[in-house]
């Protein structure tokens, strides 16, 4: 049994805290990001229309409603707790059916996420070549470390690492978009995050700029099962 104690809410703009994903105007982009993470597609025009095509390259359709996805009124699309199998094309086109933009996106399963600290000296995931008529090579494409989570002691911070596959000359492409509905079970396929250690000093502007959370308490009961908390708004992203 769980037995909330208390609710504790600040509504703020839910946009404060969520990840925008933007590409340029008229283009199409590659991005590789993790399940289970929120995520805003960005496309600026109120009469935005969106469609969407599977990787397994089922013809594209318009989304209205699916439970987790939602066109905001400024036109971009918020999607909650993407899942692995909704990877594909995300096509924004304006009310004359004329293309603004597309995100072909990789959402890399997070339940198989391998992580590694750097400070205890754990090593990431090893370059391997993969053969699938010719040999390609899966390597980890990793972003940019994140901010430190303290300030004037020390503190930790991680980035995260997508799977990436690379043809001899060709340019890398996430996994899942290379593979498309090609059947592999590899376990080198997933994506990875490292934390390290670190110590900056505070900086009062940015601490302003830190967005607010909304929390939840929950006092547990007899658990006779295993449970999952979520915090809400949380994302691995920052
Ligand atoms: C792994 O492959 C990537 C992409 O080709 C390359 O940038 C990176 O240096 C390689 N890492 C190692 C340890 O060889």
């Amino acid at each position: 049994m769980l037995a909330a104690l208390c609710l504790v809410s600040f509504s703020f703009p839910m946009l404060w805290a969520q990840t925008f994903i933007s590409c340029s105007y008229k283009s199409q982009c590659q991005q590789a990001l993790l399940s289970g993470n929120d995520i805003v597609l960005r496309c600026d025009h109120k009469k935005a229309l969106w469609y969407f095509s599977s990787i397994i390259g089922e013809n594209m359709v318009l989304l209205n409603s699916r439970p987790n996805i939602k066109k905001l009124p400024g036109g971009s699309l918020q999607l909650s707790d993407p899942q692995p199998s909704q990877a594909g094309l995300f096509r924004c086109e304006d009310d004359a059916n004329g293309l603004l933009v597309e995100y072909e996106i990789d959402f890399q399963d997070a339940t198989t996420l391998h992580i590694t600290h750097k400070d205890l000296g754990q090593e990431p995931l090893q370059n391997e070549t993969l053969k699938l008529g010719g040999e390609v090579l899966v390597f980890t494409h990793w972003k940019p470390w994140q901010d430190c989570n303290r300030c004037g002691e020390p503190g930790e911070r991680k980035r995260l690492g997508y799977c990436y596959v690379e043809e001899p000359l060709e340019t890398p492409m996430p996994c899942r978009l290379y593979l498309r509905d090609e059947k592999v079970q590899y376990s080198r396929l997933r994506p990875e995050m490292q934390v390290e250690g670190c110590f900056v000093p505070c900086d009062p502007d940015k601490e302003i700029q830190q967005p607010f959370f909304i929390f939840d308490i929950y006092q547990l009961g007899k658990l006779t099962n295993p449970m999952w908390l979520t915090c809400p708004l949380a994302s691995i992203y920052r």
